[in-house]
């Protein structure tokens, strides 16, 4: 999950920095422009002062290929070196303007969701001819800044194509986790659209607390499995009406580390969360919790319980009647800081709204 998250702010400075480098270039190009207009003028109304501009014109190809061909008509200095300007300055001119578009095409790269796409790759390579242009100036320059902007525009091919990947990657595992959550719920007994409404109070809890699209997306699917661990408790303990004995609900405390076994040899970033929030989320911060009774509880645990807690109190199970809404919520206030996160709590609290119309939305 955070591998992802940091690549994406690796290639956002990436494309921040070049695009940086991209506006210094392009001011560089106006002034050249700019400068290559003024001497244009210069060249026709102060002849006397071009020689200070030797070297300027010693280097520009336009010039010397224009010199060469003035030479055979025999044509007046002023002018081919007027001409030689101008033309120049208007070479400058459209290299500013590429320049700009391109520091656009990266902004936007950079804040869209997908930066990587082979149309990007294909537009940069088409627009990249426009470098060409620089040949006439300086070759050496021109073919430099031409195989820079190709290879970028292969470096972006290549990110298209892992992207694409990873995207593969990430539809297999959801479509896996969705049909992971349905077995689940099938066998354990709870009411129909428990799976359904803890991911939903999932996803809002997580967002109140600020956590990143990508995250919270993550954490909902990873929250439809936090019971997975149930497929090998046995039916008639799961369904079993009225009260559990001792050994029973020893047995049923199982579901966690056997949903973090079942969990541990599959790959992917979804995956890994669903192991930890099957593993924690009967934990509790005061130590009280189980399997392991630990307070040290990761956020994805911790807000998969204040989720799975509240449905539970709210829903119609074998042993017990449903609890009364606002009954409810006094219950997972009250366990602020022992038996749920306070930070979770809080909110739970603030977006209690929502919680409650997904609640009237997803009835049994
Ligand atoms: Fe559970
Ligand atoms: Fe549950």
């Amino acid at each position: 999950m955070e591998s992802i998250s940091e690549t994406r702010s690796n290639i956002k400075r990436l494309g921040k920095t070049l695009g940086l480098i991209c506006r210094i270039a392009m001011i560089v190009f106006i002034l050249l422009a700019a400068f290559s207009f003024v001497l244009a003028g210069i060249s026709v109304l102060l002849p006397d002062t071009m020689s200070s501009f030797k070297s300027y014109f010693e280097q520009n190809t336009i010039f010397q290929l224009l010199k060469a061909a003035a030479g055979l008509k025999s044509m007046d200095q002023r002018y081919v070196s007027a001409i030689g300007a101008m033309v120049t300055a208007i070479i400058f001119a459209v290299l500013a303007l590429y320049l700009g578009s391109f520091r656009k095409l990266l902004m936007e790269m950079v804040s869209s969701e997908k930066p990587f796409t082979q149309d990007l790759a294909r537009t940069i390579r088409r627009k990249s001819y426009t470098l060409l242009l620089m040949l006439v100036y300086n070759p050496v320059v021109a073919l430099l800044t031409f195989l820079i902007a190709m290879l970028f525009s292969y470096f972006v091919e290549y990110g298209a194509h892992i992207q694409e990947k990873a995207d593969q990657t990430s539809r297999i595992q959801e479509e896996m986790i969705v049909s992971f959550a349905e077995i689940t719920e099938n066998k354990s007994g709870q009411t129909g659209k428990h799976v359904r409404r803890v991911a939903e109070y999932t996803r809002i809890l997580a967002t109140a607390l600020g956590l990143d699209r990508e995250t919270v997306e993550n954490l909902r699917l990873a929250s439809t499995m936090h019971d997975i661990g149930k497929l090998m408790i046995p039916g008639e303990i799961l369904e079993k009406p009225g009260k559990l004995t001792e050994e029973e609900y020893r047995t049923i405390k199982t579901h966690t580390t056997y949903g973090g076994k079942l969990l541990q040899n599959v790959e992917g970033d979804v995956i890994a969360l669903a192991r930890t929030v099957a593993l924690e989320h009967h934990e509790r911060p005061d130590g009280r919790g189980y399997p392991e009774g630990k307070t040290e509880i990761s956020l994805a645990g911790r807000i998969v319980a204040v989720a799975d807690v509240y449905d539970a109190l709210t829903s119609k199970r074998s042993y017990k009647e449903a609890w009364e809404e606002d009954r409810a919520y006094q219950e997972i206030v009250n366990g602020a800081g022992t038996q749920f996160d306070s930070e979770v709590v809080e909110a739970f609290k603030n977006a209690y709204g929502e919680i409650s119309r997904i609640r009237e939305m997803y009835r049994d």
